[in-house]
């Protein structure tokens, strides 16, 4: 039996065991291994801050308008905002995931409760912190990665028609300058084949991709069980906002139930409904939200509903192998203009 000095035997550990190399993070309190071997400085008396619920997106259906709703609520509160993304941390996919548990925690100002004789000690109203990225949806490694430090969040998707969606997300990153998409129109994106130039065929791919739903839902759904997936309608969280906030609350069991109704008002000039400010003023979102561009050309409409086609089928099959799960109009409009 031989051994070596640490950092040999680590990087011969990682020789034997390369799927092991890259990190998976795990909450420390509540392994019991972990705890051992972290540093001194840390203390499991001072409980950690980290989201009971995850809005994943996918991106361009509503994500902010139900981000900002949500911090509306008193007893709700989000992540601080991120100096690079916002009001987006985008831990879970991507190289943040590497900056470390500490990093993702920063973001969740801390609640004032200690952890007493296995007592919570709260100082503060209970508050329940929730973290919105939107691209968390389709990221390959998100939903093992998210299942390991938090088991028991519950998780809120939105979806909207996927050809729609894919219409907003191309309008979305032309708007942000994007040269290909600036350079092709959204039929030459959704329509470039596999032998197009590297950069367009990751933007198709980058666009068509998450409206696959039931795929990226199924992945979520390996890991996460289907009580705790919450799905809403992002047609009717334009439409009719209150209610979904009212049936979201009840999901997540926030208390105490905050009517919206009467604080969210539809605004006629930005044509959603906006946060009620007083009698006569409203904060509707920033013009980035609900942009003004034409209308998808019919030709694309076509060639899109062809090909969500067997994705749409195979949501609703999903829904309904999850139980009590209505189907969105939306859903059943596209299947009956394509069948
Ligand atoms: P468009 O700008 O294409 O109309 P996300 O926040 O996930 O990026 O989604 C943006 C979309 O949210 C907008 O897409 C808009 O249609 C939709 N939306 C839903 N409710 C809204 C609201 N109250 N105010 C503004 N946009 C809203």
């Amino acid at each position: 039996l031989t051994s070596a000095p640490p950092l040999q035997l680590g990087e011969q550990y990682f020789k034997l065991h390369p799927e092991e190399s890259d990190p998976i993070w795990g909450n420390p309190c509540e392994d019991e291994r972990h705890k051992k071997i972290w540093s001194r400085n840390k203390s499991c008396n001072v409980l950690p801050s980290l989201p009971k619920f995850l809005v994943i997106g996918p991106q361009k259906t509503g994500t902010t308008a139900l981000y900002t709703f949500l911090s509306m609520h008193p007893s709700v509160a989000s992540n601080l905002p991120s100096p690079d993304t916002f009001e987006e941390i985008q831990f879970f996919n991507g190289n943040n995931y590497y900056r470390g548990l500490d990093w993702y925690m920063s973001f969740f100002p801390s609640n004032n409760a200690t952890l007493t004789n296995n007592v919570i000690q709260s100082s503060s109203n209970p508050r329940y912190f929730f973290e919105k990225s939107a691209t968390y949806f389709d990221g390959e490694l998100v939903p093992k990665r998210a299942h390991q430090l938090l088991p028991s969040a519950k998780l809120v998707v939105i979806l909207i028609s996927p050809a729609k969606r894919a219409y907003s997300w191309y309008q979305h990153v032309r708007a942000h300058g994007d040269i290909i998409a600036n350079n092709y129109s959204f039929y030459q994106v959704i329509t470039a084949s596999d032998s197009a130039p590297k950069p367009l065929r990751d933007l198709r791919n980058r666009c068509l991709n998450p409206g696959k739903y039931a795929q990226h839902l199924e992945k979520w759904l390996a890991f996460y069980a289907n009580q705790q997936l919450h799905i809403i309608d992002g047609e009717q969280l334009k439409l009719n906002p209150a209610e979904v906030m009212n049936d979201l609350q009840r999901f997540l069991k926030i208390t105490p139930i905050m009517d919206y109704s009467s604080h969210l008002r539809y605004d006629p000039k930005k044509g959603f409904f906006c946060q009620v400010i007083n009698e006569t003023r409203s904060k509707c979102l920033g013009k980035s939200k609900g942009r003004n561009y034409p209308p998808m050309d019919e030709k694309s409409m076509k060639i899109l509903q062809r090909y969500y086609l067997s994705h749409n089928t195979a949501l609703v099959k999903l829904l309904k192998k999850l139980g009590s799960r209505p189907i969105p109009l939306w859903l059943k409009n596209e299947l009956s203009t394509t069948t």
